[in-house]
């Protein structure tokens, strides 16, 4: 029996595939690693729902798989109704996939004169669409929930374990602030038990 065959369906399979699919292509990201997430998203039947979960006060960050080596970290974002990030960055590349309900995004990016600026018009994002971010092209954004009366989730997948990486946020004025995520789960999803075929 091969994983090939194993992965057809759906559930936690589907998100199974998806991550042997990634790390079989290895990095730097491009089109097909978009084309994946695009794939992964198009179907909302595998988030298992205790990574689906929001919660009152703030959004949450829920680590569904992380590379042996640390390459790449998928996680769940999940917004309550209203709920927003502040401005932040990254430090390694991203890929966001929205899930279900749908998000805005703002970037940002530094003037000549090292202020922090808007770098275009806030833009959604809706099910189904991929959006690439990172250093080199364009790292810094807040995202909100479009919805003040729903929960949205998006899928990310970053090029380290983002939620040990050291990055900032940044306030209006664009002074730094020292951040790292860590994530809201203590456990993952079985993606192994394969007893079921
Ligand atoms: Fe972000």
């Amino acid at each position: 029996m091969t994983l090939a065959l194993v992965d057809a369906g759906s559930g936690v399979a589907r998100l199974r595939g998806f991550i042997r699919d990634f790390a079989e292509l290895g990095g730097p990201p491009g089109a097909s690693h978009a084309a994946l997430l695009r794939d992964l998203v198009a179907h909302d039947d595998w988030l298992p729902d205790a990574y689906a979960q929001p919660d009152p006060d703030r959004y949450r960050q829920y680590l569904l798989h992380c590379d042996s080596r640390e390459r790449f970290s998928v996680v769940s974002f999940v917004w309550g109704p209203g709920q927003r990030t502040p401005i932040h960055d990254h430090r390694t590349w991203g890929l966001v996939g929205v899930l279900r309900g749908a998000e805005v995004v703002r970037n940002y990016g530094w003037s000549g004169d090292g202020a922090l600026i808007r770098t275009g018009p806030a833009h959604r994002l809706e099910p189904g669409d991929v959006e690439a971010f990172g250093p080199d092209i364009g790292d810094i954004h807040s995202v909100s929930n479009a919805y003040d009366d729903r929960v949205s989730i998006s899928i990310h997948v970053y090029g380290d374990n983002i939620g040990a990486v050291q990055r900032a946020t940044y306030d209006s004025a664009g002074r730094p602030k020292r951040f790292i995520s860590g994530y809201a789960n203590d456990s993952l999803p079985n993606l192994w038990d394969l007893s079921s075929r």
